[in-house]
């Protein structure tokens, strides 16, 4: 399998001066999914935010199957199959769920049997939510909204999903429901998947590839099993770094 996203040397700043991330690299084979790990404040978000370009990008390149796609807008990106599902609450909580649902298929607004199609089918993908469709999306719970969210994302059939701590907030029967339809979804669509997690051990146990990010760097990259097996060492690694406990480097 290619390459499917290629970075070298992504740099974000979102204020003069103040670079978060400064030179992070990763590469994503096609169909594959790659984890991102790393302290609070890393610049995992950041990172996402500008492969999705909504975060500042200013130096790096960015390959989608070797194709340029840094400097390119938001718009333009979702354009060319990114799905950003971003780590804070993003559903519009006046909407209903399948409003919602609906505003995932930008893409493809001039096909409504379409758009009702992949809703449809997105909606069905999480017994917790596939009842709701007619419910104001700000009355569901947390968890609810967040995989309202997902579906929303997958409407688009994004062949890039960026997911932003997909779990985060949710109780385990949800986090293991979110990790069943990546792993269906993955069964059935060529789709590569780049997300952030702090819940290591779930996503360790779907990633193929793992990457550490700390202080707006990489810190170790490797499979899934190598990093299970380094994982306490490179936790340690962190605390040391940003000196949120264990001895300062
Ligand atoms: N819009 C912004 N303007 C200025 N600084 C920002 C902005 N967003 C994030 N930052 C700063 O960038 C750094 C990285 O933040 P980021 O949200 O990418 O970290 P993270 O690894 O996702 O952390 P967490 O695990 O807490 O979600 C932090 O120091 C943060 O304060
Ligand atoms: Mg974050």
């Amino acid at each position: 399998m290619s390459n499917y996203l290629e970075v070298q040397g992504l740099r974000v700043s979102y204020e003069r001066d103040i670079e978060i991330l400064r030179g992070v690299n990763l590469v994503a084979r096609q169909s594959s999914t790659t984890v991102i790990i790393g302290p609070n404040g890393a610049g995992k978000s950041t990172f996402l935010k500008g492969l999705a370009g909504v975060a500042p990008v200013t130096g790096g390149e960015v390959r989608l199957l070797g194709q340029r796609v840094d400097g390119l807008t938001s718009v333009q990106l979702v354009g060319k199959g990114i799905a950003f599902v971003p780590q804070e609450a993003s559903v519009f909580g006046q909407m209903t769920v399948d409003e919602n649902l609906r505003l995932g298929g930008w893409t493809i607004r001039g096909n409504r049997s379409l758009i009702d199609q992949r809703v449809e089918t997105c909606l069905q993908l999480f017994d917790s939510i596939k009842n709701f469709r007619g419910r104001k999306a700000g009355d569901l719970s947390g968890g609810q909204q967040k995989l309202v969210e997902i579906a929303r994302g997958l409407v688009s059939e994004p062949s890039l999903l960026l997911l932003d701590e997909p779990t985060a907030g949710l109780s385990p029967i949800m986090v293991k429901e979110v990790y069943e339809q990546l792993a269906e979804l993955r069964s059935k669509a060529p789709v590569t998947i780049v997300l952030v997690e702090q819940n290591v051990r779930e996503a360790l146990a779907v990633a193929d590839h793992v990457y550490s990010l700390s202080m707006g760097m990489n810190d170790v990259d490797g499979s899934s099993e190598e990093i299970t097996g380094k994982l306490d060492s490179i936790v340690r690694g962190w605390m040391s770094k940003t000196g949120t406990g264990g001895s300062s480097a």
